[in-house]
């Protein structure tokens, strides 16, 4: 209803309380509810006598009405949920999946009370920020799942780029940075079999107008604060995020898994970079060489070696 109502106040100058309940099959009673219930999440509506109702503007809240609005994709986006505030929308996609939700399906947050990082760190999660995470089944073998977050970290650094001009560098495995400081994380979190994936959920974080806490402002930054101070779009922000991802998508399904690391290595400058990797109680040093199709970092170690590291954490040196 709210989305309808949405669409006649968007195609016409003024709509009148009557056109309205006409349409869409309401008592007038009813119009004016919903017309307050819109103001109340943020919408300017003026009603002016003998003329009605014009919208004057819309937050920059995320609603899937104005995500959805002229959102051209096939799978990604076609179901939006929009909740206040969740423990994590990681563990409510889940709890969606037992249900048989669709592919491509987004949930989305205002306020994360449990945010969860990678290697289960927390992850601050206040007003202002984009906390969400897609549904997929991916009919990929298990061992391609990297390139699922690849596709991901990549689309976003993309639509970043397209939305506020700065490019992000793509720290591996999927940190977004600007100026050397974290702007971006993704959390991919997947039940498979030894030969197929059940279901992919994968948690995106950007910081985008949210304060930053104390804890992390050395190694943090947002969105805003990398735009001059001035506040971004998070509706245009994540439609941008979605339509690229949506593409992106389709060339992994279709297992153009070069298109995708090359991709990847346009927001990348890892290769040839001293680093050093923490994994699996392991530290290693040396020069990074490649990352492979399946995206994992091809380490020439100090020690003459060359290791394939899947995950870990890296620091440049
Ligand atoms: C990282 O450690 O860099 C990954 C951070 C991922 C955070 C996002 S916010 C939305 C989704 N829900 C969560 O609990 N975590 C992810």
């Amino acid at each position: 209803m709210k989305e309808k109502i949405l669409q006649l106040l968007n195609e016409n100058n003024y709509t009148s309380g009557e056109q309205i309940a006409k349409q869409l099959r309401l008592s007038r009673t009813a119009v004016w509810k919903q017309i307050q219930n819109l103001k109340k999440n943020g919408y300017k509506i003026e009603a002016v006598k003998n003329r009605g109702y014009k919208l004057i503007s819309k937050p920059d809240t995320p609603f899937p009405e104005e995500i959805k609005y002229d959102l051209q994709t096939k799978i990604i986006g076609k179901k939006i949920i929009y909740l206040n505030i969740v423990d994590s929308t990681n563990s409510y996609a889940k709890k969606l999946i037992r249900k048989n939700i669709d592919e491509g399906t987004v949930v989305i947050a205002e306020v994360q009370t449990k945010g969860r990082g990678r290697k289960n760190r927390r992850w601050f999660s206040p007003e202002g920020g984009l906390w969400f995470s897609i549904i997929l089944y991916p009919n990929i073998p298990p061992y391609h799942s990297m390139l699922v977050t690849m596709t991901v970290s990549t689309s976003i650094a993309y639509a970043v780029k397209k939305t506020i001009g700065v490019k992000p560098v793509i720290k591996w495995p999927n940190d977004l940075l600007i100026n050397n400081k974290k702007v971006c994380g993704v959390l991919t979190e997947l039940d498979a079999e030894m030969d197929k994936i059940n279901y992919c959920v994968v948690g995106v974080g950007i910081n985008v107008n949210n304060e930053i806490n104390d804890e992390i402002k050395d190694i943090a930054t947002s969105l805003c604060v990398e735009n001059n101070d001035t506040p971004v779009s998070r509706v245009e922000l994540l439609k941008q995020i979605l339509c690229e991802f949506d593409k992106n998508y389709h060339r992994l399904k279709q297992g153009d898994n070069i298109y995708i690391r090359d991709l990847w290595f346009s927001f990348s400058n890892i290769i040839g970079k001293k680093i050093r990797v923490m994994f699996q109680n392991n530290v290693v040093e040396g020069i990074v060489s490649d990352v492979d199709d399946m995206g994992c970092l091809i380490v020439n170690t100090s020690k003459g070696d060359i290791i394939r590291i899947v995950t870990g954490d890296v620091s440049y040196l």
